[in-house]
């Protein structure tokens, strides 16, 4: 890793690295006439001349009825500074801070060193991502992921932040994974209780049983684990999920960049490349710990990239990578059940040109059965939409694909190719809406939309959901599944909205009509629902608004109206920071938020290290939040 690359997103990091395959034949065709054309052929198909929100396409008739908008707070303008605000009569505070500890044999974060590495695996971890709360008995619990690191923060005496020993390896492995940590609520708000027997880190070292259709299979076999069954960790955990049973869904995303290796005669496999996985990895593992040295353990990379099931309830389980719900850059898991009783499991493969996937359980869920299985037996499905809002959900079997099941689970990506799924502009988060039958998943953007294939070779063309070339705002696509069943093959869907500057632009790029001079955001990535149906937006854009982003500001949350089409801004974070990760208290009067990577000193102050840290709104009446 250099100085010149460390401020470098995932996906611009992977972009450097794996450039994708030109198509010359649409060689410089970006920001003109042809990705006008493109959108108002959708928006004749959509009608009435907007491009979504067509007329109660997705309503469910309770929802229908309803006439006014739930959005009950008063928006805050857009910031630039280093700090959050939040509407009036609300208030905010810190929860958990990178390198906070969880026991009390961690000492305060060093803000010289960045913690020593003893330490490193009894803290809070770095870069907080997706998370959820469980009620275990009367206390409550977050379980919550580290996606990646800041090495020039967590190693702040190195030069460039560049890890120079196998300890300095170790100590960035202990930041990521996933922390379970109890909080509780005092006279000074919500924080960790220190000590608590519920609190766990997991880390990049932690053991892990691999299930599912490839768990044994010969390319999961290492020299360590010649049974390819037990893993070390989990990594790059980006978004997550919650099981109808009470247990947590971690989700694997960028792990392509932990590998590498210093031997650069060996010849990379060729399924290597559909993933972004090459000799030059990002934080200098491979150097330092043998194991993401890919010439001498060339099967390691195929034992990442799943969903990882973590009961928080038991600090002494072993979280359990399920191989059932395929291998790609994981976004998050949004679980809901059928109405048989068949779990369903959304996820989105965030990379440009990937596919959405969803998963649905050959068992059905009873509460207090058992459980072990329902995520390993079942039928992986890939999306495919069709430009007359209908789509469906293609069964990613042998005989559809010429792949084993353990080569579906291993190399999900190719067996999507091989059905013709549809390329999208870079799925993350999906949200399931609890008061109607449909789907909500934020399409982020895709500078290649109409430009490059995918890394399989897949054209893109503009059209369906992802209606803009070389899309730079974004736009959240939702779905309402046949029958109101989740496990339904059929579905119909629409554009809840697109992104897009109406200040700077016309046409395709002023994005549509619930975008407003008002509202203004880009690049949505992060999505849940609250318990009343109303569908909070959290965005990892361009912040320095300026040019196409103008009037936009720091990244931000927002609450959507998925019957009006209402948007509004409830949220700024700090500069340079990704809003991402939220859940509720179980009374619903706090909502907890994720504040990733700041490059403001937040929130500690000047002088002091920047903090991911994890915080808690509510009300100043105390009346709940969602
Ligand atoms: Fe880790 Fe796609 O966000
Ligand atoms: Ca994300
Ligand atoms: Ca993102
Ligand atoms: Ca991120």
């Amino acid at each position: 890793m250099t100085n010149d690359t460390s401020h470098l997103s995932w996906d611009e990091w992977d972009e450097l690295q794996s450039p994708r395959p030109d198509v010359t034949d649409f060689d410089g065709i970006v920001d003109n006439a042809m990705s006008r054309r493109g959108f108002l052929g959708r928006a004749v198909a959509f009608g009435s001349g907007a491009a979504v929100m067509g007329p109660g396409l997705l309503n469910s008739s309770a929802a229908v009825a309803q006439t006014t908008s739930r959005i009950g707070f008063t928006p805050v303008p857009i910031a630039t500074d280093a700090t959050i605000h939040v509407p009036d009569g609300y208030s905010w505070h810190p929860v958990a801070k990178w390198g906070q500890p969880l026991f009390s044999d961690a000492p305060e974060l060093d803000h010289q060193t960045g913690g020593d590495l003893a330490s490193s695996d009894r803290v809070f971890g770095e870069n907080t991502d997706g998370m959820e709360i469980f009620s275990v008995g009367h206390r409550q619990v977050i379980a919550v992921n580290h996606e990646y690191v800041n090495p020039k923060l967590n190693l702040p005496q190195n030069d460039g932040g560049t890890p120079a020993s196998a300890q300095d390896v170790e100590k960035l492995q202990n930041l990521q994974g996933v922390t379970v940590m109890e909080v509780a609520e005092g006279e000074d708000g919500w924080d960790i209780v220190v000590d608590s027997t519920l609190n766990r880190r997991i880390t990049q070292n932690t053991p892990m049983e691999l299930t599912g259709p490839a768990a044994g299979h010969a390319l999961l076999m290492t020299k360590a684990d010649p049974t390819g069954r037990t893993v070390l960790g989990t990594m790059n955990n980006c978004g997550a999920g919650k099981t109808p049973w009470g247990t947590y869904l971690t989700c694997e995303e960028n792990f392509n960049g932990y590998f590498g290796s210093p031997d650069q005669s060996f010849e990379t496999p060729p399924e290597y490349a559909r993933y972004g996985i090459g000799l030059k990895g990002r934080y200098a593992y491979e150097k330092f710990d043998a194991r993401f040295d890919l010439a001498k353990n060339p099967n390691e990379p195929n034992r990442f990239g799943y969903i990882v099931e973590i009961d928080p309830s038991d600090p002494t389980s072993t979280p359990v990578k399920r191989t059932a719900l395929g291998r790609f850059k994981h976004e998050n898991a949004a679980a809901t059940l059928a109405p048989n009783g068949q779990v369903v499991v959304y996820m989105g493969d965030d990379e440009r040109g990937e596919f959405m996937y969803k998963y649905v359980s050959n068992g059905v869920y009873t509460p207090g059965g058992d459980t072990s299985t329902l995520l390993d037996d079942g039928q992986l499905y890939v999306a495919k939409f069709n430009d007359d809002l209908t789509g469906s959900w293609v069964a990613l079997t042998p005989e559809a694909t010429g792949m084993t099941a353990a080569e579906i689970a291993i190399f999900s990506r190719q067996a999507g190719s091989k059905v013709g799924a549809t390329t999208m502009d870079r799925p993350e988060w999906v949200a399931v809406n609890p008061v109607a039958v449909e789907c909500y998943c934020a399409l982020t953007n895709n500078k290649n939309r109409g430009i490059k294939t995918n890394a399989g070779g897949d054209e893109t063309p503009v059209g369906g959901p992802n209606p803009r070339e070389a899309n730079k705002y974004g736009q959240i696509v939702r779905w309402r599944p046949a029958g109101d069943d989740h496990a339904a093959t059929e579905f119909t869907w629409d554009l809840y909205v697109m992104a897009g500057n109406p200040d700077v632009h016309d046409g395709a790029k002023a994005g549509s009509e619930n975008i407003n001079s008002g509202n203004l955001f880009n690049s949505p990535d992060g999505m849940m629902f609250d318990s009343t149906g109303l569908l909070w937006i959290q965005t990892d854009g361009d912040y320095k608004n300026e040019g196409d982003f103008a009037g936009m500001g720091n990244n931000q949350m927002l609450a959507g109206d998925p019957v009006t089409g209402r948007i509004e801004r409830f949220m700024t974070g700090p500069y340079g920071s990704e809003v991402t990760g939220l859940t509720w208290s179980a009374d619903r009067r706090t909502m907890f938020v994720g504040i990733q990577h700041p490059k403001a000193p937040f929130p500690d102050g000047e002088g002091k290290l920047a903090r991911s840290s994890i915080i808690a709104i509510k009300r100043d009446d105390n009346a709940p939040v969602g």
